[in-house]
């Protein structure tokens, strides 16, 4: 009996053992593993479980990284880079460069639209689509038809990064295939774990960052308490906000936000913004930034061609720091200046009617819609700019009569017939190096793309003040500039693609970096980055 009793004792313990671990067991390890005090002892021991999903531990060896996504004009395409540097430098973070986007930029946006033109960008995709005659979210965001209108190139074939990496230890890979970011890093090969990424964009998240305005906190509790009932208002009466962004929120990442984050793989939205993303005022820290500034990463003077190219036209105007440069938006202007209301002569009776439709309903938006003397008018402003703007010792010069020269022999004798253009060039060279050092040569860059002596119309006020004005069309008549000067440079190798019209920025840029002095009408932010070149 005893023997039964306990046989039947045996088996219900055993029973009650496959019991537990056929139904209990499975759930008890799955709620193991995803408590939160599973984690933190996970965190704090390393790998102690093998079959549970593990949390991340970050080994200090391990290579990390960090991205973000383009936008915008070369300059701030070229400030994100920077700042990217800074907070490599401050995270011993790899930095993985998006490529440089050259025409057909886009502004800012929050952190998903950037993300998804970013991956709009795949050109191999982008272009098997196109040939099949499909449409699809791609073609959406980069339409077909402007395929060969943008390119993106390595930010390593314009600027030296050697240099940075040597003198700073900052690894840089650039992503120069694939447009996959995140998990899908194309840098790292993709799959990548998501526990591995961690998504910053103080401009787009309020969670990411502090705010902007945040002063002393004492203050900051005082200003909470009368809040709380408006916040609650706003929370139960609002609706929730669900609206898109439209401008940058003014949120900061500070440092010490910045080093908590652990993840392998930090991926910024938009790093436009050196105020938004702190680093600290180290020694290190504060070489780096003054060498952005004075000598490295400012000159975009590794393309063997393009630098080349620009080398030749410097070289025509007289050499280095001889001659400046002068960009107008004339489009800008006149739209500027009817939003203003300063504008009162439109062209309307010898325009188009679709042209006169459209300036009626929306105001002028280029020298064509306004009449001669509106057009007179506003040149003669843009002079005026000018002269208060230039250095005061060129101003003088400019404003003083011609002295004896070869210069003032050329201006009588072709005054009222077309000049040879290049005998003007050599003389007012000559007048500059021989006569009077301060007198300016001006290289002229404008949205309108004609050579100024052929619109008097529009130019007149410009050259009667300044008869030193050349432009690309210059360089272009007398073969110093060539439409096929990319050729040969390795890299630049798509048939469909006109390099030379969408580099063109760039060797502006090379040839106002060069001049002895700048200026842009109106400013926009590639004056600030002209600045910083080096003047010497
Ligand atoms: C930043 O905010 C986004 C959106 O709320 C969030 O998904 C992400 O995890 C945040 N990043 C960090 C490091 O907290
Ligand atoms: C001139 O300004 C207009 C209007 O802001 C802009 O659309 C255009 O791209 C500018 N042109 C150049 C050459 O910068």
């Amino acid at each position: 009996m005893i023997r039964v009793q306990r046989l039947i004792y045996y088996i219900v313990i055993l029973a009650f053992f496959a019991f537990i671990s056929i139904v209990v067991f499975p759930y008890l390890k799955e709620s193991n593993a995803t408590s939160p005090a599973n984690t933190a002892f996970n965190k704090e021991q390393g790998r102690t479980t093998t079959s549970a999903p593990k949390k991340k531990v970050s080994d200090p060896n391990q290579e990390r990284y960090l991205s973000w996504f383009p936008h915008s004009d070369f300059p701030e395409q070229q400030e994100s880079f920077r700042n990217a540097l800074r907070l490599a430098l401050e995270t011993k973070r790899t930095i993985i460069a998006p490529m440089l986007r050259i025409n057909k930029i886009y502004p800012w946006m929050p952190f998903e639209d950037l993300a998804k033109r970013y991956e709009a960008q795949e050109k191999t995709t982008l272009q098997k689509t196109c040939d099949a005659h499909q449409t699809n979210w791609q073609t959406a965001l980069e339409p077909c038809e402007s395929i060969h209108d943008w390119i993106e190139i390595p930010w390593s074939s314009i600027m030296d990064l050697d240099v940075i990496q040597r003198e700073y230890g900052i690894r840089i890979i650039e992503r120069t295939t694939g447009h996959g970011w995140g998990v899908h890093e194309s840098a790292l090969g993709g799959q990548i774990d998501p526990e591995d990424v961690a998504v910053v964009d103080v401009m787009s998240f309020k969670e990411n960052g502090t705010d902007w305005e945040h002063v002393d906190p004492a203050e900051e509790a005082l200003k909470q308490k009368p809040s709380r009932f408006s916040s609650w208002l706003q929370s139960h009466l609002k609706p929730k906000q669900t609206e898109k962004l439209t401008q940058p929120l003014k949120y900061v990442l500070n440092v010490d936000q910045l080093h908590a984050i652990d993840a392998k793989i930090i991926q910024f939205g938009a790093l436009n913004s050196a105020a938004r993303y702190q680093t600290t005022p180290s020694e290190i820290q504060q070489e780096l930034r003054k060498a952005l500034m004075k000598t490295r990463f400012i000159v975009p003077d590794q393309m063997a061609r393009l630098t080349a190219q620009s080398a030749k036209i410097i070289d025509t105007l007289g050499g280095k720091f001889q001659y400046s440069t002068l960009i107008l938006n004339l489009s800008k202007l006149v739209a500027m200046d009817a939003r203003a209301g300063t504008i009162q002569h439109l062209a309307v009776d010898g325009l188009k009617k679709e042209d006169e439709d459209r300036v009626v309903a929306n105001g002028p938006s280029t020298m064509e819609d306004l009449d001669l003397k509106a057009r007179k008018e506003l040149m003669e402003a843009v002079v005026l700019e000018i002269f208060g703007d230039i250095p005061i010792n060129q101003a003088v010069s400019a404003a003083m009569p011609i002295k004896p020269s070869k210069l003032a022999d050329v201006l009588r004798l072709s005054a009222n017939q077309p000049r040879d253009r290049r005998q003007l060039l050599d003389a007012c060279i000559d007048y500059h190096k021989n006569v009077e050092q301060r007198y300016p040569v001006y290289y002229l860059m404008n949205d309108m793309g004609v050579a100024p002596e052929t619109r008097p119309d529009i130019f007149g006020p410009l050259l009667d003040m300044f008869p030193c004005v050349f432009s690309k069309q210059d360089m272009l008549n007398w073969g110093i500039q060539t439409d096929s000067w990319a050729l040969g440079q390795p890299e630049l190798n798509d048939l469909s693609v006109d390099y030379e019209k969408l580099l063109q920025p760039l060797l502006d840029i090379l040839i106002a970096g060069k001049g002895y002095s700048f200026f842009e009408i109106p400013t926009t932010p590639l004056t600030r980055f002209l600045n910083w070149s080096p003047k010497q």
